[in-house]
């Protein structure tokens, strides 16, 4: 116990830290996404991509980790921490079921999130800069939500306080860590020569094989997080004998253990590729149609004005007329 405690503190910053799958998971899912806009979406987007990133999705990804990090934005990180909770959710430990009103109060969680921005990015009640923050949070938390742990036990915070030994006896880090990018980079590192790129072209024949998810809805949220809720209680908080995880003891976790959750992950980010690609394109249509709505409004308006102003003229004129035609027969009757 006081191993943990000691732990805890040592890693207390990675704690702090550590949001979502690191830069190279939403910057692959990003990536992914991108591959299949539609080029209406993409030009859309576009408009709210900083100029010099050259309208890469990527680039932006992991904003909303970088905004709480102190590190990476030491001034301004402070004014950014409401957002935190907004990257995850946690359910009570072995519980296995996610409820909204349970688990996500007054929405201040990534179900809460996921809505709130993909409804703000379309609605132009809302100026540039809130729109364009809108989009990237929408595609970070995307990203998030197939992160098994970002929708893992209320306990031990996600995994970030079940400490333990990946691959190596030297240094400790924390479950949700070995998921956000420990098992990926070993992935990497061992199937794809170290080189991301070869990673890519994997997960996107996978996104466009296996995982194909066809009929789904575009804006399923809660069918996302159950997925990621089962995994976590299947496989994330067990060890290679099945025995739970948690924050009583260190886990020693390996070649097993790796082997066992790899496909998942890549898996998880195909699926959060293809589904980012989907919302934005369904999201970019029901902007245009809701524009033209809005343009159909404003005719309408100036149509009725303009018949306003005809029936009034009209009337005008005929009242005009008919008084002047009673003063010439008050002065022919006399
Ligand atoms: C783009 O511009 C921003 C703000 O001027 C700067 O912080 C950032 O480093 C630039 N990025 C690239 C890739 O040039
Ligand atoms: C897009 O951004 C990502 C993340 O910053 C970077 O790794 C990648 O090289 C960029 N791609 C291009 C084509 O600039
Ligand atoms: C919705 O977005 C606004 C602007 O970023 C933020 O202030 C608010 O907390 C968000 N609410 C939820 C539930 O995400
Ligand atoms: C173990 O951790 C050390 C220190 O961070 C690192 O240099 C080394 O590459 C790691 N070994 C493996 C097998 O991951
Ligand atoms: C998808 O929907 C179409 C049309 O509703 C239906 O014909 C098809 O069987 C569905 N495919 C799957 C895999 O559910
Ligand atoms: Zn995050």
């Amino acid at each position: 116990m006081s191993i943990s405690i000691f732990y805890f503190i040592l890693f207390y910053q990675e704690i702090l830290y550590v949001f979502g799958w690191g830069p190279i998971g939403h910057s692959l899912i990003a990536r992914l996404a991108q591959s299949q806009l539609d080029s209406s979406t993409n030009s859309w987007i576009n408009n709210y991509i900083p100029s010099n990133l050259s309208g890469n999705l990527s680039a932006i990804a992991s904003w909303p980790d970088e905004i709480i990090d102190l590190n990476k934005n030491p001034f301004d990180y402070n004014k950014w921490q409401w957002s935190h909770e907004l990257h995850f959710l946690t359910i009570p430990d072995w519980n296995c079921k996610y409820i909204s009103r349970r688990d996500c109060l007054n929405n201040r969680c990534i179900e809460g999130a996921l809505k709130n921005y993909s409804e703000r990015l379309i609605d132009n009640n809302y100026d540039y800069i809130q729109q364009q923050q809108a989009l990237f949070f929408l595609v970070h938390f995307v990203g998030d939500v197939h992160q098994p742990l970002h929708c893992g036990f209320k306990g031990d915070f996600g995994g970030h306080n079940v400490i333990g030994f990946f691959f190596n006896k030297t240094n400790p880090i924390n479950l949700h860590y070995v998921w956000d990018s420990e098992i990926m980079n070993i992935h990497i590192n061992r199937h794809f020569q170290s080189d991301v790129n070869l990673y890519y072209e994997y997960l996107k024949s996978l996104m466009f094989n296996q995982y194909f998810l066809i009929n789904e809805t575009y804006n399923d949220y809660k069918k996302w997080i159950d997925e990621s809720v089962s995994y976590v209680c299947k496989q994330v908080y067990l060890d290679d004998n099945n025995i739970k995880l948690d924050i009583s003891r260190n886990f020693v976790l390996g070649e097993e253990y790796f082997n066992r959750n790899w496909p998942l992950i890549d898996q998880r980010l195909a699926q959060a590729g293809r589904r980012l690609a989907s919302l934005l394109n369904q999201l970019s249509k029901n902007r245009s149609s809701k524009k033209l709505s809005s343009e159909i409004q404003t005719l309408i308006i100036i149509l009725c004005i303009g018949l306003a102003i005809g029936i009034f003229a009209t009337l005008g004129v005929y009242l005009y007329k008919r008084k002047k035609n009673r003063e010439y027969d008050v002065l022919t009757s006399e």
